[in-house]
Order: structure tokens, then sequence, then C-alpha cells
């Protein structure tokens, strides 16, 4: 049976759970926090998986609606697991983490917060529910309830936005992992969230992918919507309007791409790549070229195009 027609099909236990959560959500405006309340807004927060060891240590972190992060940080470091406290799939042990004004150890905000904060997870078997593509794409959406046409419209839209239109009778199964990677982008796109966290979702994609990807970061981030997104790729997180990077469970730093990108001593300590117009420009430096520090290809291309008519 098909997702898309008018009978949809049958929820499982946790989506029942989510429907029954819906009516909650519907029912509770008076509850809902102002507007103003930040998108992510962590304090103190402090997490550990098995009882003993912490992996996040303390994180105080606010993300303002509409702002475009990026967060880096080498193997291990927290980035995954900070991840999943914004659509509240873990809960601080200590601390407090608040989305969009709500706390996420509210269990009425459960809700709320997973259908407002869409997450793409760093390997996208974790995500895929469904067998078919339309299906897999469709499952969020009519978890919210949203009617089978309007459905249709959201699946063949969000699999088109990813690169992937044509491809909604084809099996989740056989496709490959940067197809997976690029369904699992569409399922979050067709739940229409205003926060977007997306784990390393580009780290299957092919280059051409890669930028098509940044392309719809830089429209989805036009639009209004909060984007966080978690990468190792600093051409990526030079396009962010801020860049947070994690150390041990800590934020070790944030600021501006080009304040924080361009420190090569502190990237390379932290086990993150140095920006190649960056690493260039540093180079220009040392051999007595009289160049600006550029995290940004195209901006270090201006320069040299400027000393050079100038030469
Ligand atoms: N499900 C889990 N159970 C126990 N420990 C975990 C679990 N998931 C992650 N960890 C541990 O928590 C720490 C942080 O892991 P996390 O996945 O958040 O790092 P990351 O920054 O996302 O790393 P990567 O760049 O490899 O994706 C690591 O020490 C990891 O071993
Ligand atoms: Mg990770």
């Amino acid at each position: 049976m098909s997702t898309l027609e008018p009978s949809g099909f049958a929820l499982g236990a946790a989506a029942a759970s989510a429907a029954a959560d819906a009516s909650d959500v519907a029912a509770a405006p008076a509850t809902a926090a102002p507007d103003p309340a930040p998108a992510v807004d962590a304090h103190g927060l402090a997490f550990t998986y098995d009882g003993s060891s912490f992996v996040l240590q303390g994180i105080d972190l606010r993300i303002e609606r509409g702002e475009f992060v990026a967060i880096l940080g080498g193997n291990g470091s927290g980035k995954s697991t900070l991840a999943k406290h914004m659509n509240a799939l873990l809960t601080p042990d200590e601390g407090r983490m608040d989305v969009l004004g709500r706390d996420t150890r509210d269990p009425q905000a459960t809700y709320l917060i997973r259908s407002q904060a869409g997450m793409v997870f760093q390997n996208p078997d974790d995500q895929l529910v469904a067998s078919l593509v339309e299906n897999d794409v469709a499952f969020g959406p009519e978890n919210l309830g949203v009617p089978a046409p309007e459905l249709r419209e959201r699946v063949d839209e969000s699999l088109e936005a990813v690169g992937l239109p044509g491809f909604q009778k084809r099996e989740t199964a056989s496709l490959s992992g940067g197809q997976k990677q690029r369904v699992a982008t569409a399922g979050m796109l067709a739940m229409r969230p205003e926060i977007v966290i997306l784990d390393e979702a580009t780290s299957m994609l092919d280059p051409q992918g890669r930028a098509s990807f940044m392309e719809l970061c830089r429209s989805m981030h036009a639009a209004g919507k909060t984007v966080v997104m978690i990468t190792h790729f600093m051409e990526e997180a030079s396009q962010a309007d801020r860049v947070v990077v994690l150390d041990g469970g800590r934020v070790a730093c944030e600021g501006a791409p080009d304040e924080v990108l361009s420190q090569a001593d502190l990237l390379e300590h932290l086990n993150l790549d140095v920006p190649f117009s960056c690493a260039l420009s540093l180079a220009l430096r040392a051999a007595g070229v009289d160049a600006g520090v550029h995290v940004r290809p195209y901006e270090l291309k201006e320069e040299l195009c400027r000393l050079h008519s100038k030469a």
C-alpha cells in the first residue's frame, strides 16, 4: 500500500503516540513560547551515555531564529550528541536545553520540538524507515497529519529539491549512500521544519551534489529557517553566519567564519582542516605578497585579481 493513497499507511506505535501528541500541540497554543525565544538555547548542558564519562561538558550555546550556524569539531568531540539534544532525541543530564523556548525535558514539548527541529542523521541507514522512497519521504509529514494531496506535493517537491526527481517508486535499500542521504534530506524537508539540523548530511555526496546541497541550505536560510550544519568541510562552514567549534564536549571557540577559520594553528590543534584559501593566503603572505587572509576562495581570487591589476 502506498503511503500516498488517501487511506495512508498503518501508524506504528511511535507514530500513533506522535499523532496523539499532535492534539496536545493543537490544544495548547496558549502555552506556546513567545516568538523572541531563540531557536536553540543550551545552558551548562552536560550529558553522559554511560552514567560516568561526560561527552558534553557544560555547553552554553544560543542559536537565534534564522541564523545559519556551522558546527565543527574532531571525531568524538560531541557534535552528533549535541545535535540530538536539539531535537530532544537526547536530553541533558545536567544543565538545560531549550528549543524554540521549550525545555527538551518537558514531555509535552517533545512533539512540537521534533516536528519543528528536523534532523538529517549522519548515517542515512539510521533514518530511512520505509522500503519505497516516496513512503519514506512521506513518513514524517503523514505523521504530522498532512492530507494526501498535499503529501504528494511535498514528496515530489522535496525529491526535486534534493536532485532525485522520479525516484518516488525506487526501493530505498537499492540506493547508493549518497542517494540515501538525499532521500533522508528530502524526508526532513517534507516536514517543513523551522529548524534544520544537518549532521554531516553531505558526507557521501559528490562535489556537484554538495554544491547543490549548499545552494539548498542558502535558500532555506534566505527563507528564514534556522540552519545548523555539522560538517568537516571548511568551504561549507565558511558560508555560515557563525562557526562553533567543539573539542572534548566543550565549545572551544566560536565566531564569524572569517575570525575562526583563519586561525590555522588553532584549527590544526583541534584536528581540523585549514580552509584551502586560508592556507594559500598565509603561504602568499609568507612569500611577501601583501594579501589579506581569506577563508572563502572567491574572496581570495578577487583580491589576487586586484593585486595583479595593480602590478
Ligand atoms: N550511543 C552511544 N553510546 C555510548 N557512547 C557514545 C554513543 N554515541 C556516541 N558516543 C560517544 O560520545 C562521544 C561523542 O560522540 P559523537 O558521536 O557525538 O561525536 P562526533 O563529534 O559527532 O564525532 P564524528 O565526527 O565521528 O561524527 C564519543 O566519545 C563517542 O564514543
Ligand atoms: Mg557525528
